[in-house]
């Protein structure tokens, strides 16, 4: 079913009346991509979350939507809070994350039965760990760890570090990388807290994020040390648009949630590299 189409979605909801509860994850997500193609991104993205509440929102059920910590942009504080201030996103993708959250806030004031909780993510890696579900992206990878793997296997030269020059101890950028099975996780504990109405406002934010940052320099060598293998990469000139360091406070989600993440860096690293190692054998064997 494609969100996008009110019609479709409205006979779905019609059909299915027993809906406990929706983790809403179909959005467009590629920076770069929304900058060249803004339409998309808002037609997408926004057209079918408002498809989605005008069908949810009257019957109270209840929502889980993926945000981003691309809401806080250059945060002026580290680690970043859930309140901290909001900064006008850079692409059109962020802008889509901000006008999401600010939709279901508007819906969850105008409906105090409606539930709804927003989970910013920091930066997922990895993949599950069978290796048998993983991402794909499409063309040349943008985010860091698809362009580690790749080029780890031989499918990129070298990776290019964006930024030697920044004010952090080794000079590159600093982010929270989370694994994708805590973040699973996250969304698993988030409805269930919405179910059994622990919540405390009808619509919750949290940050999901490990709390640690790491550098592009510490993602290389653990990624070499957990993996056995070295990633060729050269400096580089900073990436437009990059900001300095991010990383979660994790606090809230900790104890209003009760969710911590379990896994580290390795655990999403070692993922990574399973999962590129199995699309290239099944590519092999075709
Ligand atoms: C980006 C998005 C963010 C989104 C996230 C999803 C922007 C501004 N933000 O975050 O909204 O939620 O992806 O995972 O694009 N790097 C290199 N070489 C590379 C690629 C990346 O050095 O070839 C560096 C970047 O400069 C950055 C770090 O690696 O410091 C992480 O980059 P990336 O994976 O693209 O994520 P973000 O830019 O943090």
């Amino acid at each position: 079913l494609d969100l996008r189409y009110a019609e479709d979605q409205q006979q779905l909801f019609e059909k299915h009346s027993d809906i406990a509860g929706i983790i809403h994850f179909a959005a467009h997500k590629a920076v770069g991509e929304s900058v060249k193609n803004p339409l998309k991104y808002y037609e997408n993205n926004i057209n079918s979350l408002v498809y989605l509440l005008q069908n949810i929102s009257s019957k109270n059920i209840p929502l889980i939507f993926s945000s981003s910590c691309t809401v806080y942009g250059e945060a002026e504080e580290v680690p970043i809070k859930e309140d901290a201030p909001l900064k006008k996103a850079v692409s059109p993708y962020g802008n889509t994350k901000q006008i999401g959250e600010d939709i279901i806030y508007d819906v969850s004031v105008a409906n105090p039965d409606f539930n709804a909780i927003l989970l910013r993510y920091f930066n997922p890696i990895g993949a599950h760990p069978s290796a048998i579900i993983g991402e794909l992206p499409i063309g040349v990878p943008q985010n860091l760890i698809p362009f580690v793997t790749q080029t780890v296997a031989g499918k990129r030269e070298f990776l290019s570090v964006f930024g030697g020059d920044y004010p952090t101890p080794d000079g590159t950028c600093i982010r929270d990388y989370i694994y994708i099975m805590d973040l699973a996780d996250a969304h698993i504990k988030s409805l269930e807290f919405l179910i059994a109405g622990k919540n405390s406002t009808n619509c919750e934010v949290f940050n999901l994020g490990t709390g640690k940052g790491s550098s592009v320099l510490d993602v290389i060598t653990t990624f070499e040390e957990v993996n056995k293998i070295p990633v060729p990469y050269k400096m580089a000139p900073r990436r437009q648009g990059d900001v300095v360091a991010v990383y979660a406070d994790t606090k809230k989600a900790e104890t209003v949630l009760g969710w911590k993440a379990a896994f580290g860096l390795k655990e999403g690293l070692k993922s990574a590299w399973s999962w590129q190692l199995n699309i290239d054998k099944a590519a092999a064997s075709k």
